[in-house]
């Protein structure tokens, strides 16, 4: 596990988008899993920078992203479709046949659909590069405190603490959706590699628990002790609470001598 402490959200999306611009230039074909939320608007600020600056293509990347809200159209501007249209895929030539989004409209045998996303993930070849980011309560994709790590894509109630924070981003009297669909927590650690970013001190303690603590489905983030090749790139607010981080400060100073490609 790697961990990246940046002064703040704007190194931290530089050098998330340097990482994501790297591997995309290893492998002009990545399957890259992708992930919605304010966090990543930056993120793909840069991203989208780098493509108009023509210094990132996009034409052969492939995208899963982690998760969708179960009952909105991908119309709804709530929805993660059009968070990502919004804010990446309009600006980049991703081409469309090679997005994928979980449907939130799909209805019926909702176990039938979650199989057939994990079907398509597999058949293009598996997550090469897996970008996260962090609920308050450690959650990762929609994968809620309690959540198996094992799990795989499936239907999942959304927790209240979760339910309050989305709250805010629905109109007054409009509910906001009680589940989604998402990436299991063994998906996400079937990924090659995987990119978590927080930023500001609400994520403080969950990023914590999730490098420091035990491991334990109470945190799901905390599984991703389980993978060999994480990054956690965070700024000084939200690796506040961490009680190491001299030692994450000398361990990414020895793998830029060592292995300085873990870093581009
Ligand atoms: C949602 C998403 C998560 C994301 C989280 C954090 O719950 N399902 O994938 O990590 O929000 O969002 P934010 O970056 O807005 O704090």
């Amino acid at each position: 596990m790697l961990v990246i402490l940046k002064r703040d959200n704007e190194e931290v999306n530089e050098q998330a988008a340097h990482l994501i611009a790297g591997a995309i230039k290893k492998k002009p074909s990545l399957v890259l899993g992708l992930a919605t939320g304010n966090t990543m608007v930056g993120l793909y600020k840069h991203l989208v920078r780098l493509y108009r600056a023509g210094s990132l293509d996009f034409s052969q990347v492939t995208t899963f992203n982690l998760d969708e809200y179960l009952g909105l159209p991908a119309s709804h501007p709530q929805s993660f479709h059009h968070f990502m249209q919004e804010n990446f895929f309009r600006h980049v030539n991703v081409p469309p046949r090679n997005i994928h989004i979980p449907d939130g409209s799909v209805r019926g045998d909702y176990d039938a659909y979650c199989v057939s996303y994990e079907h398509s993930i597999r058949f293009a070849g598996g997550i090469d590069l897996q970008l996260l980011g962090i609920g308050r309560n450690g959650h990762i994709g929609f994968n809620e405190p309690t959540s198996s790590l094992a799990s795989r894509t499936r239907l999942k109630v959304l927790s209240r603490e979760t339910l309050d924070d989305n709250s805010k981003f629905f109109g007054p009297g409009e509910e906001s959706p009680r589940c989604a669909i998402t990436m299991g927590i063994g998906t996400i650690l079937e990924a090659r590699k995987i990119l978590l970013l927080a930023t500001g001190d609400s994520k403080a303690a969950a990023v914590a628990k999730s490098i420091e603590g035990p491991i334990t489905c109470a945190v799901s983030a905390s599984a991703l002790q389980l993978h060999p090749d994480v990054t956690f790139l965070l700024d000084e607010l939200a690796g506040a609470q961490l009680t190491q981080r001299d030692y994450y400060h000398r361990v990414l100073e020895m793998t830029a001598l060592l292995t300085p490609n873990r870093l581009s």
